[in-house]
């Protein structure tokens, strides 16, 4: 097959990652003969260094025109004084949209060589296989209105968290789907002791519970849903939420793996090409040093393979890749346990190829 992917790196371990993952595309392209071509755009804040503007149309252009679009990050300090609708963030919110990429699922499963990297003890986390479904295009980050205004005599600021009903019975449509082929369990997270949004969410959900009877649903309040994740993260299979929470109960999540440097994501809507890139950002800390681990991009290259380009055998070649990869005991920085030797970003890179090519 012959498939068209439009590359978006940004910025600080952006690059970085990205071009990790086209190494990686590039040799299940030799291994299982297909063509994967390369094109590569400007966002964030790269895209406001050369164009005053974090999402230029031509980038929105070569999105939409591509197979699969692969991002790395976008952020960075220099740009932290700039008005909302300037930074670097815009431009990802901005592709977000224009895309209609409403769904965002995020898996979390460990990897039994990385159980000690993380923080939490072994046995809570072993055999840890769950997926989050963020909502992605409405909510907190969308409403209007979001400004700044004056309000009694001093400065007030709004956001506006606003559900329709179709925004909520989508994702959640897409939740049971896949709750289908995998353990059949729904967890709805929501705040709907206090937000009419989640009321209604509750509702919807409910609604569409309906046409799944053979996928269980239990809904939980978002609060008891982060330290449920702590406490014993094997009760989820699926978990569908609103935007700002799936943000930051994915971060969460990603310490069950040991580090956000190892979570994927896809981002996919109704029609048109989906958009792939880690759950991570553009980590200014360990910018340009060869340091940032490129599994998570890595891994949404191999999540582009599957959800994109039904090559589930492509796909499945990298998973096993990364898995012998981590099973040799190659470790970047932040998943390194104590005097364990530290790969770098190409080292971890080439490894995963090698095993790709041997598949
Ligand atoms: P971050 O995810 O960039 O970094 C958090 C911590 O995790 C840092 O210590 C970093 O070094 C580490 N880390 C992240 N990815 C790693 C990797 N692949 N390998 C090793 N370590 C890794 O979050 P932050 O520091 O809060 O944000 C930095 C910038 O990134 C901000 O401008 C923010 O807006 C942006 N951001 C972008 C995205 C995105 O583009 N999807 C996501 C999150 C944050
Ligand atoms: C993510 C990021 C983005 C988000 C930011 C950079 C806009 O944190 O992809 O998780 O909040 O969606
Ligand atoms: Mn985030």
């Amino acid at each position: 097959m012959t498939k068209q992917i439009t590359v978006l790196p940004g910025d600080g371990i952006g690059p970085e990652v990205v071009q990790a993952a086209e190494k990686v595309l590039r040799a299940v392209g030799e291994t299982f003969n297909h063509e994967f071509t390369f094109q590569y755009a400007p966002i964030g804040g790269e895209a406001i260094r050369k164009h005053e503007n974090p999402l230029p149309e031509a980038t929105v252009e070569a999105c939409k025109t591509a197979d699969g679009v692969l991002l790395g990050a976008v952020g960075h300090p220099d740009f932290d004084h700039l008005p909302g609708s300037e930074r670097p963030e815009a431009g990802l919110l901005g592709i977000r949209k224009a895309l209609g990429l409403f769904a965002n699922l995020r898996p979390v499963s460990g990897h039994e060589s990385l159980n000690d990297a993380s923080t939490l003890k072994r046995e809570v986390i072993d055999g840890v296989d769950l997926m989050i479904v963020r909502e992605l295009t409405g909510g907190l980050y969308f409403g209007e209105p979001k400004e700044r205004r004056e309000a009694g005599g001093e400065e007030e600021a709004v956001d506006t968290l606003s559900y329709r009903r179709s925004e909520i019975e989508r994702i959640a449509r897409q939740a049971f789907e896949l709750a289908k082929v995998r353990r059949s369990h729904v967890t709805s997270v929501d705040k709907s002791n206090v937000l009419e949004t989640s009321r209604l969410w509750q509702e919807v959900v409910e609604e569409v519970a309906k046409e799944f009877p053979d996928v269980t649903l239990e809904h939980m309040l978002v609060d008891n849903a982060a330290m449920q994740l702590i406490r014993d993260p094997k009760q989820f299979d699926v978990m569908v939420t609103e935007n700002t929470f799936g943000d930051i109960l994915s971060d969460e999540a990603s310490m069950l793996t040991g580090s956000l440097g190892m979570l994927p994501s896809a981002s996919i809507g109704s029609d048109g090409p989906g958009l792939y890139e880690p759950v991570h950002g553009t980590a200014p800390d360990i910018a340009g040093q060869s340091k940032a681990n490129p599994l998570a991009t890595i891994a949404s290259a191999g999540m582009m393979l599957k959800y994109s380009f039904g090559m589930i055998d492509e796909a499945q070649a990298v998973e096993n890749a990364v898995q012998a990869v981590l099973t040799e005991g190659l470790r970047t920085g932040d998943i390194a346990g104590e005097g364990e030797a530290v790969a770098t970003t190409e080292e971890m890179t080439e490894a995963v190829v090698r095993h790709v090519k041997s598949s």
